[in-house]
This record gives C-alpha cells, sequence and structure tokens, in this order.
C-alpha cells in the first residue's frame, strides 16, 4: 500500500473513532423518542410515516428522523425490510421492526435497559468524560471535576439525577439477578438467615432475594 493509501485508511479509521460518541447519541434518541415503544404497540414492522405520527410532536421532521432511522438499523438496533412500492402509494419504501436489541430498549416492561441508557447519556454523566486527560494528569473524579462536586452528593441535591441514577440501577440489577438467578437455583439461598447488601441502592437486588 502506497502511503497516500495508508493515510486514506488512518482518515477513515480516526473519523471513525472520533464520531463513535454519535452511535450513544443516537441510540439515546431512539429512547427519547420512544421508537422500540412505538414499533411494539403496532405488533409489527411499521413504516417511517406511522413512526413519526405517534411521536409526541406536532412537528417531526421526517428528513432528520429517516437519518436517524438509517444509522440505528445500521447499529443493528432495528431492521428494515423493503416495501413493495406498486402497492404502497405513500413515500415510504421500508418498514422498520423490532430487534432483540431494541427489545430491550422498550420503556415501562420489567426487563428494559432504557434507563441505563439515558443515565449514561444523562449530560451530567456524559460530560465528565471530557475531563479523561484531567483525570490521567491530575488524579480524582471526572465527574466532581465537570460537575464540582461529586456524584453521590450531587444526587442528594438533584432529584432528577438521583431518580435517573436509581432507575438505571434497577434496571441493570433485575436483569443481573434473573441472569443470576434463574428460577432453578434460587435455592442458593435456602438457609441463609442473614444477607447483607452493601452499596444496595434503592434495595432492588435484597428485593429480588426477599421475593
Ligand atoms: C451498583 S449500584 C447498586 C444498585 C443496587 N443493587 C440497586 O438495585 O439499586 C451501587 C449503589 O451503591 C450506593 N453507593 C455507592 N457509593 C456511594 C456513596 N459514596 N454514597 C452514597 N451511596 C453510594 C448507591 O446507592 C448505588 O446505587
Amino acid at each position: 500500500m502506497n502511503t497516500s493509501n495508508e493515510e486514506l485508511h488512518e482518515l477513515a479509521d480516526i473519523t471513525k473513532c472520533t464520531f463513535s460518541f454519535v452511535d450513544s447519541m443516537v441510540l439515546k434518541c431512539a429512547v427519547e423518542l420512544r421508537i422500540a415503544d412505538i414499533i411494539r404497540s403496532h405488533g409489527k414492522s411499521i413504516t417511517l410515516s406511522q413512526i413519526a405520527s405517534s411521536i409526541d410532536s406536532p412537528s417531526v421532521n421526517l428528513g432528520n428522523l429517516k437519518r436517524v432511522m438509517r444509522m440505528l438499523v445500521r447499529m443493528k438496533i432495528f431492521t428494515t425490510q423493503k416495501l413493495d412500492t406498486e402497492t404502497h402509494k405513500s413515500s415510504d419504501d421500508v418498514l422498520y421492526g423490532l430487534t432483540p436489541f431494541s427489545s430491550m430498549l422498550v420503556h415501562d416492561v420489567d426487563i428494559t435497559l432504557a434507563p441505563f441508557v439515558l443515565m449514561e447519556n444523562y449530560p451530567m454523566m456524559a460530560i465528565p468524560w471530557h475531563y479523561l486527560s484531567d483525570v490521567v494528569k491530575e488524579g480524582g473524579s471526572g465527574f466532581k471535576k465537570a460537575n464540582g462536586v461529586e456524584l453521590f452528593e450531587m444526587a442528594r441535591k438533584d432529584p432528577e439525577l438521583n431518580k435517573i441514577f436509581n432507575n438505571a440501577m434497577r434496571c441493570i440489577t433485575k436483569i443481573f439477578f434473573k441472569g443470576l438467578f434463574s428460577t432453578n437455583n434460587r435455592d442458593v439461598f435456602n438457609g441463609v438467615n442473614s444477607v447483607v447488601d452493601v452499596g444496595g441502592g434503592m434495595g432492588q437486588f435484597i428485593g429480588e432475594i426477599v421475593n
């Protein structure tokens, strides 16, 4: 490979790394717009116009929604299926469907990772990553450098952060618990008289054990 070709490859690789944050933002956008919920509520794959008409806004920008959906499909979060445009007279040319990934982004169900996506991409939680080089140079926490106080002090002061954080912890804990203690092996707690849940948050884990 000659030097200019190598440089083109490096440009492609570095560009991909540089914009990898866009995946997080597109994922957050899908959760905020409740796209998985919308498709699930139809019980089958649906068109862009159907998604748009269920988004909580009177002025959805179809072009921007289509770009976001294209990214989500590339990320394998939704599927696409070509529509027969002969029989469909609208401008919609594909149907969007759920995947196992997007099934985990539905809100208000028992097993979901939507609260985790919202917490990790909440600005107060995401901006500390911009302080990573300072954390390397000086030590300390990125959260404090970005927000002025440590995470749990901020959670005590800020009810919205507290709620977002605890909801995320709860949803992860439910999945951990289900994975670790399936109905077949719940008897690992037989004969245990006392359990201490250190750092138990809202008590989701201990609650699962007790139930
Ligand atoms: C990984 S989470 C565990 C979540 C828990 N299993 C649940 O289901 O909610 C760790 C928990 O420890 C608590 N924690 C850890 N360090 C803390 C600190 N410095 N101050 C207050 N709470 C802290 C937080 O409540 C946090 O939710």
